[in-house]
């Protein structure tokens, strides 16, 4: 399982970075503008806090393929490292993905809701395809069975392409997506605590420490 963080917030993104095995992180335009703040800056603070060796997701803003071109290669230039454009889903960002793929240009295929979306993004040359879990379970759709759909016919047909399921709301969402083999998921940093954390984790832990301070004190294994 890939994991990555779908967030531009720079506090969270440090401390996400340290603590678990994250690959990357995404970003789409709504979840800039809440940072309230300049794109460049805000994009090469992310990418100076992941390094060049991590993923980093930008979506375009444009929507004529050559546009989208234009704005890739420029984020690409700028931001360097192992960098990926995200493009919603339509005729559009087929194109543009096929240019790009040419021009070594990785690609994320977003706002996939449906199997045969993502199919065509696949042989488009998307590197990833990004359906969104929640906003299906929202509308009664099921976000998972979806993801499963996908992982399955891109499968099928031998695509490199990997499933990178996106909008989740809780950590089940997660846990029902990795079951069904999900190459990765992006999600907040509140999901990504919720699906390390257990009472049962806590409640073992503060017994090991009761029953050794019961009888060592503060003394550490070092102090032996
Ligand atoms: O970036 C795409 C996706 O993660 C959006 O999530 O929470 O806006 O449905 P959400």
């Amino acid at each position: 399982m890939i994991y990555i963080l779908d967030t531009a917030d720079l506090g969270a993104i440090k401390h996400c970075n340290e603590f678990y095995p994250l690959a990357g992180v995404t970003t789409n335009p709504s979840i800039i503008a809440k940072a309230k703040t300049d794109f460049w800056p805000l994009v090469e603070s992310i990418r100076a806090i992941i390094g060049p060796d991590k993923m980093l997701h930008v979506q375009t803003t444009r929507e004529k393929a050559e546009d989208i071109v234009e704005e890739a290669k420029l984020l690409q230039e700028r931001l360097g490292g192992e960098f990926y454009v995200k493009i919603p889903i339509g005729e559009e960002g087929l194109k543009a993905t096929m240019m790009l793929k040419k021009l070594g240009i990785g690609v994320t295929m977003t706002a996939i809701f449906t199997p045969t979306q993502a199919l065509m993004a696949a042989m488009a040359g998307a590197s990833f395809v990004a359906p969104y879990v929640n906003r299906l379970d929202n509308i009664i759709g099921d976000g998972c069975e979806v993801v499963a759909q996908i992982v399955d016919q891109l499968s099928l047909y031998g695509s490199d392409c990997k499933v990178l399921a996106a909008s989740f709301k809780n950590a089940e969402q997660v846990h029902k997506c990795a079951s069904v083999g999900c190459h990765s998921v992006t999600v907040t940093d509140d999901i990504l605590k919720a699906l390390i954390s257990h009472p049962m984790t806590d409640a073992a832990v503060a017994g090991f420490n009761k029953d050794w301070t019961g009888v060592y004190g503060e003394k550490t294994i070092l102090d032996f």
